[in-house]
């Protein structure tokens, strides 16, 4: 750590939390003890499109236990807030096939869930349009992609450019909707007391959740709390509040009772978003070199009619590459589906398998190895916002990549390796993901029998967040970590990073090491720092984190199976503060990446507007024996130029690149380039 000796930052600490979780005394959101609690039940609508005409409750009433049915025939007025996902009960518009219309409150679960399916609601359909296609009459070109980037660049004139270029890549990729499944369904737990709001959510930031249930409640932010000691993975989905939160709050409010809701997996699907599919155009221009002259990068993407979420497809393409003559553009079209949302390195993700995989084309029409033409193609700054990155090392992680994956002497040409009917394949992508801080408090504080706590309202989602902070704060005090108490999951804490964005730990590190130097300069009692003007004040610089993924792969000659054998990701993220959980999180992205290229697909059903697989059956999501040697590795990165810790986030950069390096091994196993994600049977067969 700058300035601080650094003993337990680079040490493997196992999870702090970890016997309590193993043992079952970990309390998630809905385990947490409330006197009185009532449960609640979601109706969700069984139209595509169109307006409910009645809700007939009466059969529901009529059950024992049932103490409230909702729907908007009932439900209190709400304020205003940006996701109109939340405004539950608001209007009898049905925006999508499974949005909760209507709710059952009871005194058990079994009951209202019953109930649910007891209440009648009959609805005036309307004709719906579930389908993301080229050519789309209602695309139209969004005024910001997320958070909040211009949807169109151009710099110099990409089209002239690719006109006279040498070599000219031109394809189309497309990937098709996924859908987060963290092993802990979206649960809350609300509690009122004389108009304060207590909500207990699986959420991934207490902080941000306090401010928009506020909104929704048209309350003070002061008058609400939100608590999230434990969370069971969110991935993104978890990043904002979900419609099951606002419902326990309604329903707390109705029946005066505190009340929990937990979304069934197969509700999951409709309400608490997916990962958008997308159409990518991408052309590169070339030449013979390999050295680029012109990227044009252009998406394709669904919304819902309810909020626009404009996922920021072809953001990373905007800073990957040198090359003169520069285009990228996102177009939406707004669909009668449930709200896309975030889902692991949304944007990077999706947009670097269309990238790698372009950049892998490019490759083999030059002839050249394709960590060569990456080489051959880094720029000197940030190839569009014209500044230095704070550091850079993409080449560093291609080298010891391929010297550790064993990548000499590799022979280029498709289907050259076989072992029996077992087509046999390499493959190599370029990974790279922002490295953002975002304004936290921390509190800092003397124990009165020795030691130090500190609080903040951080989110651990089983990441290793509560223990990576623990390591920083003691180094920031100068003792070992079990003289360090941590408190997180609680906006009473104040403003604090949300889990995402892979900005937590460098976000909440930030003010912890900032609270415990002030603590320790002022000698005693406690010391609460913000860090909103440290994080005004850094100098420009393009920062991200790098990273390389090389996957081998076989595919059946006969079937077109498609195993990955290997996976190795080499990574420069700065300072890793924890090798243990830092191999977790890398080594878990490139299983989501893995799963991506191969296994997970919602499947649409055009006729219903429904996703066909809802559940962990027939949604397929990696098991143990679909992921055989994957490994993670990272090279020395010294960055001064992020926070104190020298360190930027890994949350998500594990799964950018994974899929198109699997794609890449598949192009070099069969000579078969898959531009559709999943890579099934069929794609690959053809
Ligand atoms: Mo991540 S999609 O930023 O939680």
């Amino acid at each position: 750590m700058t300035g601080v000796a650094s003993r337990a930052v680079g040490t493997p600490l196992s999870r702090i939390e970890g016997r309590e979780k193993v043992t079952g005394e970990a309390r998630y959101a809905y385990e947490q003890p409330a006197e009185g609690v009532a449960y609640c039940a979601p109706v969700t609508a069984t139209i595509a499109a169109g307006e409910i005409d009645a809700v007939d409750p009466a059969r529901a009433l009529a059950l024992p236990g049932v103490l409230a049915v909702i729907s908007h025939d009932n439900a209190p007025a709400l304020g205003e807030t940006a996701d109109g996902e939340l405004l539950l009960f608001q209007s009898d518009r049905v925006h999508y096939r499974g949005q909760i219309v209507a709710a059952v409150v009871a005194e058990t679960l079994e009951a209202a869930r019953e109930a649910a399916g007891c209440v009648r609601i009959d609805y005036a359909p309307r004709e719906h349009d579930v389908s993301l296609r080229l050519g789309h009459p209602r695309f139209y070109t969004p005024e910001k992609v997320n958070p909040s980037f211009p949807a169109v660049t151009e710099h110099g004139d990409a089209e002239a450019a690719l006109a006279r270029a040498d070599v000219v890549v031109d394809a189309t990729y497309a990937t098709q909707p996924i859908h987060n499944n963290p092993m802990e369904p979206h649960a809350s737990l609300a509690v009122w007391e004389g108009g304060d709001l207590l909500l207990h959510d699986s959420i991934q930031g207490a902080w941000g959740a306090r401010r928009t249930l506020a909104e929704v409640f048209d309350i003070a932010p002061e008058r609400v709390r939100v608590v999230a000691q434990h969370v069971g993975g969110g991935f993104g989905s978890k990043g904002t509040p979900r419609p099951q939160a606002v419902l326990a709050a309604i329903a707390a409010k109705v029946v005066e009772r505190p009340v929990k809701v937990a979304l069934t997996r197969q509700q999951l699907f409709a309400v608490t978003g997916y990962r958008t599919p997308t159409i990518q155009r991408v052309r590169l221009g070339a030449g013979r070199d390999g050295r680029l002259t012109a990227i044009a990068h252009e998406a394709y993407e669904q919304t819902s009619t309810v909020r626009e979420f404009a996922e920021q497809t072809c953001t990373p393409t905007r800073m990957m590459y040198a090359a003169p003559d520069r285009l990228t553009r996102h177009e939406l079209v707004a669909l009668d589906v449930p709200t896309p949302s975030w889902m692991r390195a949304p944007g990077e993700c999706p947009g670097m398998f269309a990238l790698e995989s372009a950049i892998d084309e490019l490759a083999v029409a030059c002839g050249l190895d394709p960590i060569e033409l990456r080489i051959r193609n880094e720029p000197d700054v940030d190839p569009e916002r014209g500044i230095p990155f704070s550091s850079r090392n993409l080449v560093a992680c291609l080298r010891e990549g391929a010297e550790r994956f064993g990548w000499a002497g590799r022979d280029p040409s498709p289907g050259a390796r076989a072992d029996g009917r077992w087509l046999l394949g390499t493959g190599v992508a370029a990974a790279t993901y922002p490295a953002y801080r975002a304004p936290s408090k921390a509190t800092a504080r003397f124990e009165p029998g020795g030691g130090y706590s500190v609080s903040i309202a951080a989110t651990d989602i089983g990441t290793g967040a509560r223990t990576v902070l623990t390591q920083i704060a003691a180094d920031a005090l100068g003792v070992d970590p079990e003289h360090v108490r941590v408190e997180i999951g609680d906006s009473d804490f104040g403003q604090a990073a949300v889990a995402g964005g892979s900005m937590g730990t460098a976000s909440w590190g930030t003010a912890v090491v900032r609270a415990c130097e002030a603590l320790l300069e002022q000698g005693e009692g406690e010391v609460s720092v913000s860090t909103g003007d440290e994080i005004k004040a850094q100098s420009k610089r393009s920062r991200h984190a790098f990273g390389a993924q090389f996957a081998e792969v076989r595919v059946d000659a006969d079937s077109g199976e498609v195993r990955v054998s290997r996976m190795l990701g080499v990574f420069a993220v700065g300072r890793v503060i924890n090798p243990k959980t830092a191999r977790s999180q890398f080594i878990g992205g490139m299983t989501q990446g893995i799963s991506m290229a191969l296994h997970e697909e919602s499947v649409m059903d055009r006729e219903f507007g429904d996703y066909l697989n809802r559940d962990l059956a027939q949604y397929h999501v990696p098991v143990c024996a679909d992921i055989e040697d994957i490994e993670a590795a990272w090279i020395e990165e010294d960055d001064d130029e992020l926070n104190p810790m020298g360190s930027k986030g890994i949350g998500e950069i594990g799964i950018v690149g994974s899929p198109a390096a699997v794609a890449n091994a598949v192009f070099h196993a069969t000579g078969r380039r898959v531009r559709e994600l999943p890579i099934r049977l069929d794609r690959v067969l053809v």
